[in-house]
């Protein structure tokens, strides 16, 4: 097994965390059920009036500390106890955490393999229920600086699955999954990965779902993509399995284990 420093040493991924005027302004919200975003309001006051976004269109910074400890827990555990199948991100980006799961498959000398999937166009159209962080096409990038990410690391090249999900998804899966990390941001995009994955999924496969934030649960969580939980919750309705909402600081995200 490998340590896990390499999570902070090796990465200057910028984290984005509440500002200290957004923590002061938050505990006098608080009881108004209100939370301080100073950073996307002003980001969204820029937008409108100039269709020009500094922040949340902003592509590779997309986990926190936090959350990459989640994930190098959850992918060690399916290797650990052997779950059946390869390893999938579905919406990869710039492939920061295809990088954290491929370091960590190494590390178990395992002859998995890793699919990763996106259009590399960015976000296609978004809808009322994916909120007002995004627009589309933000958030593109290219496989070449996934390739460089990789190459950064040392690392064998995962499978480079270009396109839109409802292209490359149906046929382009591995039949057996043991890690998937769903990473789309939208309703539509997490309930067609959803729909595409689940039935692969071995048994005691771990699904991470990227923003999947239970206000009920933790009422400080940023649920600026609500239409992740939409689609969650409505997939998994007559499923038996259910999310388990992890703690991920000033970001957000769940799993469920494939029974
Ligand atoms: C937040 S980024 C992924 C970040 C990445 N998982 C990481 O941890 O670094 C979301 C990605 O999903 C892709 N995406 C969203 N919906 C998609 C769809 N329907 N088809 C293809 N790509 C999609 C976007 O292009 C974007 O790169």
């Amino acid at each position: 097994m490998v340590d896990n420093f390499f999570i902070v040493r090796d990465f200057d991924w910028q984290v984005r965390r509440s500002s200290h005027l957004d923590r002061a302004l938050n505990i006098a919200a608080k009881p108004f059920g209100m939370r301080a975003d100073t950073a996307g309001c002003i980001d969204r006051l820029i937008r409108r009036f100039t269709g020009l976004s500094f922040a949340a269109t902003r592509s590779g910074v997309s986990t926190n500390v936090e959350q990459r400890i989640n994930m190098y827990h959850l992918v060690s555990q399916t290797l650990a106890y052997n779950v059946e199948g390869d390893l999938v991100e579905i919406g990869c980006n710039e492939g920061q955490s295809s990088v954290l799961i491929a370091k960590v498959l190494r590390s178990f000398h395992s002859d998995k393999k890793l699919h990763v999937y996106d259009s590399f166009e960015g976000l296609p159209a978004t809808k009322l229920v994916d909120g007002h962080s995004y627009k589309q096409g933000d958030l593109a990038t290219s496989e070449d600086v996934l390739r460089k990410h990789f190459n950064l690391h040392g690392l064998e090249l995962p499978t480079i699955h270009k396109g839109w999900f409802d292209q490359t998804l149906p046929a382009g899966l591995p039949e057996k999954i043991s890690f998937a990390y769903l990473d789309g941001d939208l309703y539509d995009s997490i309930m067609i990965s959803l729909k595409h994955v689940y039935p692969r999924l071995s048994a005691g496969a771990v699904c991470l779902i990227d923003d999947y934030c239970d206000t009920a649960i933790n009422p400080d969580g940023w649920n600026h993509l609500p239409g992740v939980k939409k689609a969650c919750d409505e997939f998994l309705r007559n499923k038996p399995e259910q999310i388990c909402y992890v703690y991920s600081g000033a970001f957000t995200h769940g799993f469920f284990r494939k029974l």
